[in-house]
C-alpha cells in the first residue's frame, strides 16, 4: 500500500517537472538579440565563474537602458563559459549553463518574472526559481526591477 502511494507520488511529481519543463524553453533566436562584451567573473564562488555574455531582447532593451518598468515578455538570457588560462591570459572554454529571465506577470513568487536554468545544450536543468534564481536577484536588484547587469556595463 505504501509503495503505491509513492509510486502515485512519483508520477505525480514527474508529472508537473514534464509541464514546466514543457512551458519553459529556451528562446531559439537569442543569439540575434543585442549581446554584452564578454565578461570575465574570476572568483570562485560566484554561480557565474567563468567567461558570460548577456542578450538582451527589443522589448527589454528599452528599460534596460533608461531605467523604469520592464514590459510583458522583456527577456534576458545569459550563457556562461568555463575558464581558460592560456599564457596568464583568461580565454573561454566549454559552454558550461544557460539562464533565462522573462518578465511574466504570472510567476508571483518571483517577482513577476519567469527564471529558468539550462544545461549547454539547451535542456532544462531542473533548478528551483525562487532559491536558486529569485533569492539573489531580489538582493542584489530590488530597485531595478531584479535585473542585476547594468546597461553602463554592457558594451
Ligand atoms: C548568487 C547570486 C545569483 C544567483 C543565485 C543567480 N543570479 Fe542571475 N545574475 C547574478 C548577477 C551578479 C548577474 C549580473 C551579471 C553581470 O553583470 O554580468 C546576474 C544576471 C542574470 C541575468 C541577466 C539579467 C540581469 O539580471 O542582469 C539573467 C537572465 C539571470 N541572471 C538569470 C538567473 C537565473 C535563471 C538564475 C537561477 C538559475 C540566476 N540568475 C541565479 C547573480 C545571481
Amino acid at each position: 500500500m505504501k509503495i503505491i502511494a509513492w509510486m502515485a507520488v512519483s508520477l505525480l511529481l514527474a508529472a508537473s517537472a514534464a509541464t514546466a519543463a514543457d512551458s519553459v524553453a529556451l528562446p531559439k533566436d537569442y543569439e540575434k538579440w543585442e549581446k554584452s562584451k564578454e565578461k570575465v567573473v574570476s572568483d570562485k564562488s560566484s554561480l557565474f565563474y567563468g567567461i558570460h555574455y548577456i542578450y538582451v531582447d527589443k522589448k527589454a532593451m528599452p528599460a534596460y537602458k533608461a531605467g523604469g518598468k520592464y514590459p510583458e515578455g522583456a527577456r534576458f538570457v545569459v550563457v556562461n563559459y568555463t575558464i581558460k588560462d592560456e599564457g596568464g591570459k583568461p580565454v573561454k572554454g566549454k559552454k558550461s549553463m544557460v539562464v533565462l529571465m522573462k518578465k511574466d506577470a504570472k510567476q508571483a513568487a518571483t517577482g513577476g518574472w519567469l527564471f529558468a536554468g539550462f544545461t549547454p545544450e539547451g535542456k532544462p536543468s531542473g533548478v528551483d526559481p525562487v532559491k536558486n534564481c529569485y533569492e539573489c536577484h531580489l538582493k542584489d536588484a530590488k530597485d531595478t526591477g531584479l535585473v542585476i547587469s547594468k546597461y553602463a556595463d554592457f558594451r
